[in-house]
């Protein structure tokens, strides 16, 4: 007997066809009497029907012991379903198989949890569900999300390869370039004492393939950090990575934007607006105090620095007055309702920011209450009411400090009161829209106050703008960078930037920016410095998180639904348990002793 349809097939049209069909029991009911089994494939599913009054006794016994999950394979006839019976919600629902025959051909164990009910399947622990990832992945929904994510691979090579990108596969044996995040290090046999890397990104390898003359690469690429996780970050990722020589932003947000362009509108049948919105980096944390604002909704901060600069209150004043201080503001609409237990939520994420309190008016019978008001003078109120509107119900929120950190703090409570506000029904997040923008014009540079020196604010490849290059040296802080950032509903979906491919630039920001001494500087990038001598043609480029993409196509929230075996936010795979002890050999043919015995 060979399989003659997948179990999403079969239709009035195939009535009085003998037929086999593969696949899992779904379900089995018995009722009076005659034993009625879903065949479920990975295209869908079929109802088979066991009849004891015309089948071999044998036979209908083995219809009887069939347990949930158990692989068979049945053959009988095509039937339409009697009348009233019919199923409308699956597109087999007409039709069921009157079997004549049933082999088992592997049976199932007990399940750990149910497949068959999306409702119950919804409640099992994400723990349970990792650790029998293969049962996990047999529902629908799951399938589903498999193929989503095939769909949009498709999309990606088909868009580069029309456009003429090559995609070239860079190597996973890299060597440890400790800038950025924590990578995974790997022992070698062969060299003794000497360690490779897993590639934080193919960073370096693209702008080589660049000095080799590729002109337009891509690749979807996986990608390793050892950072700690959470629901959009795993230690192995995928990026749509990519690179093109000869090129200026522009040319870059147009091959992006027509790339989720051609995504959206397979994947999803959605067309999305262009040209995406560009904020500045500076507006945007102004704005809604994060570098990757939500737009799908209002609730926007305000600067208060200029109107508090003389004021009574001595707090606000003293920030206003300082270089580099802010006052900010948000009006989170109608939540004058907050309660005493989410003012504690919000002071705390305020202090996890530096923030010594929250600082807030709330508007309730026409009246500001509030323990800092009394301290505020006419000009202040009068500023208030004019740049945060302020109307009955509403909960004003202050941040004083550095200016990041106030936009920060603010960021976050902006986050969190919309989040109340949407429950509540007193916001509208219209979930189904897709808000890109381009975050642009970002500072080359950020200090490191702790280990008082500058970094790069995204990596020490991106390119300084042209007419700030003089600057690097004496203000470094002024320097604005060639770094751009896709953003999507709060999500940055990617981030690039042009390139340094002057030898020269790139020394001197290694050296004498970065503060990297030379031979470091040598030993970890020398063979870039080098390649740079042997014509490196202009370039940028940029990287899409492959699997925050999908599960925004997806509308789930964490990238581990969109991962086939994804880890856990303790970094493990609980299927087959890893990381996990080596033996005494390995190690020692890895001249490698351990001090501490791996934690069980
Ligand atoms: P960046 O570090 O910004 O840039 O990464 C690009 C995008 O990759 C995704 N991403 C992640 N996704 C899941 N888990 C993670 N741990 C994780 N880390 C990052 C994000 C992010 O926007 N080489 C540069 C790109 C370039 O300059 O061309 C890079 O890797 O969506």
């Amino acid at each position: 007997m060979k399989r003659t349809h997948h179990c999403n097939e079969l239709r009035l049209d195939h009535v009085g066809q003998e037929v086999v069909l593969c696949g899992w029991v779904h379900s089995r009911r018995d009722l009076g009497g005659v034993i009625f089994v879903d065949v479920r494939d990975r295209e869908g599913r079929t109802q088979t029907v066991f009849d004891p009054s015309v089948l071999p006794p044998e036979v209908f016994a083995r219809a009887e012991a069939l347990r949930s999950e158990s692989v068979v394979q049945v053959a009988g006839k095509v039937r339409p379903r009697p009348e009233g019976t019919e199923n409308p919600k699956i597109d087999t629902g007409q039709v069921e198989v009157v079997a004549r025959e049933v082999q088992v051909l592997n049976p199932a164990d007990p399940l750990p949890f149910p497949i068959d009910d999306p409702e119950a399947a919804a409640k099992v622990s994400e723990e349970t569900r990792l650790r029998y990832r293969y049962l996990d992945l047999r529902r629908p929904e799951m399938q589903q999300r498999l193929r989503l994510r095939h769909r949009a691979a498709l999309a990606v090579r088909q868009y580069f390869d029309e456009l003429g990108f090559l995609e070239v596969e860079t190597p996973m044996l890299f060597k440890s370039t400790p800038e950025g995040a924590r990578e995974f290090v790997v022992p070698c046999r062969l060299h003794p004492g000497l360690f490779y890397a897993l590639p934080q990104s193919p960073q370096q390898f693209k702008q080589i393939l660049m000095v080799a003359g590729v002109e337009r690469y891509f690749q979807l690429a996986r990608c390793f950090r050892d950072e700690d996780l959470r629901a959009d970050r795993q230690p192995e990722f995928t990026q749509i990575d990519v690179e093109m020589s000869f090129v200026d932003r522009e040319n870059i947000y147009e091959v992006i934007e027509g790339l989720l362009a051609r995504v959206w509108k397979t994947a999803c049948g959605l067309d999305i607006p262009r040209p995406f919105p560009r904020l500045s980096y500076r507006e945007a944390m102004d704005r809604f105090g994060t570098d990757k604002p939500d737009t799908r909704f209002g609730l926007e901060l305000a600067d208060l620095t200029d109107a508090f600069r003389e004021s009574g209150f001595k707090l606000f004043a003293k920030i206003a007055r300082e270089e580099g201080g802010a006052v900010k503001a948000l009006n989170a609409k109608g939540f004058a309702c907050v309660t005493q237990g989410q003012m504690e939520t919000m002071t705390a994420l305020a202090q996890s920011f530096g923030a010594r309190g929250l600082a807030y008016i709330k508007v309730e019978n026409g009246e500001w209450r509030s323990p800092i008001t009394k301290f505020f003078g006419e000009q202040e109120k009068a500023a208030l009411q004019e740049r945060l509107r302020i109307e009955e119900g509403d909960l004003i929120l202050f941040a004083a400090g550095p200016w990041q950190t106030a936009c920060e703090i603010l960021g976050r409570l902006r986050l969190y009161a919309a989040e109340v506000l949407e429950k509540q029904g007193k916001l509208q997040i219209p979930r189904d829209r897709f808000d890109f923008l381009w975050v642009v014009d970002f500072p080359l540079l950020s200090y490191d106050k702790e280990m008082n020196r500058w970094y790069s604010s995204h990596h020490p490849f991106t390119a300084p703008l042209p007419e700030d290059i003089p600057l690097l040296k004496e203000s470094p802080k002024k320097v604005r960078g060639q770094h751009y950032d896709v953003v999507v509903n709060g999500v940055e979906l990617g981030g690039g930037s042009i390139r340094i491919h002057q030898r020269e630039v790139q020394r001197l920001i290694f050296e004498e920016v970065l503060r990297i001494p030379p031979d470091i500087a040598q030993a970890r990038f020398g063979y870039m410095l080098e390649a740079f001598r042997y014509g490196a043609p202009p370039h940028g480029g940029i990287a899409l998180g492959f699997d925050r993409m999908t599960a925004l196509l997806a509308g789930v929230s964490s990238i581990r639904e969109v991962i086939a075996f994804p880890k856990t936010a303790k970094g493990a795979c609980l299927m087959t348990q890893s990381p996990g002890p080596v033996d005494e050999r390995q190690l020692k043919e890895l001249h490698i002793e351990l001090k501490a015995p791996p934690l069980k």
